[in-house]
């Protein structure tokens, strides 16, 4: 449930148990409230494996959130970014227009397993 926005660009890919959050839930103590901000990330957005996104981050387009990492702030485009927090570590080289393949190695694997049934036949 988004509380005070998220945006999502186009062709933006979410890997399993990530987490996008635009609210904390919680006030971490009496003297700071809840925390609510909007969270923007682009298009051609990568988010792997276990990503968690904090309120008020802002990921731009085309930069890849390795498995794990915890984005709070700004991330800027077409970078990988790696960690807690989640830090810039290489540029990308990616064009407009540019869409990263989905599972490509899935029909590769779904062959070979075809492949060794067929072979262990009697
Ligand atoms: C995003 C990803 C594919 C990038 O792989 P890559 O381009 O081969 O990246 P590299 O291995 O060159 O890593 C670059 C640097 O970041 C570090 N790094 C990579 N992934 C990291 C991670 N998850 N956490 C911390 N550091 C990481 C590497 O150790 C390396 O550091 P170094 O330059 O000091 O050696 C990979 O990090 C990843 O997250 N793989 C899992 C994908 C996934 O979750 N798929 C399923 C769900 S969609």
């Amino acid at each position: 449930m988004a509380y005070s926005g998220i945006e999502i660009g186009d062709d933006t890919m979410i890997g399993e148990f990530s987490a996008i959050y635009d609210c904390n839930h919680h006030a971490v103590d009496e003297e700071h409230p809840t925390k609510y901000a909007p969270v923007r990330i682009g298009t051609n957005v990568w988010l792997a494996r276990n990503v968690t996104v904090l309120p008020g981050s802002t990921i731009g387009d085309h930069t890849v959130v390795a498995a794990g990492s915890v984005v709070q702030g700004e991330l800027p485009p077409r970078v990988l970014a790696v960690g807690n927090p989640a830090r810039p570590v290489k540029d990308l080289q990616v064009s407009d227009g540019w869409e990263r393949q989905g599972r490509p190695g899935r029909i590769a694997r779904s062959q070979s397993m075809m492949s060794t049934t067929k072979e262990s036949r009697p």
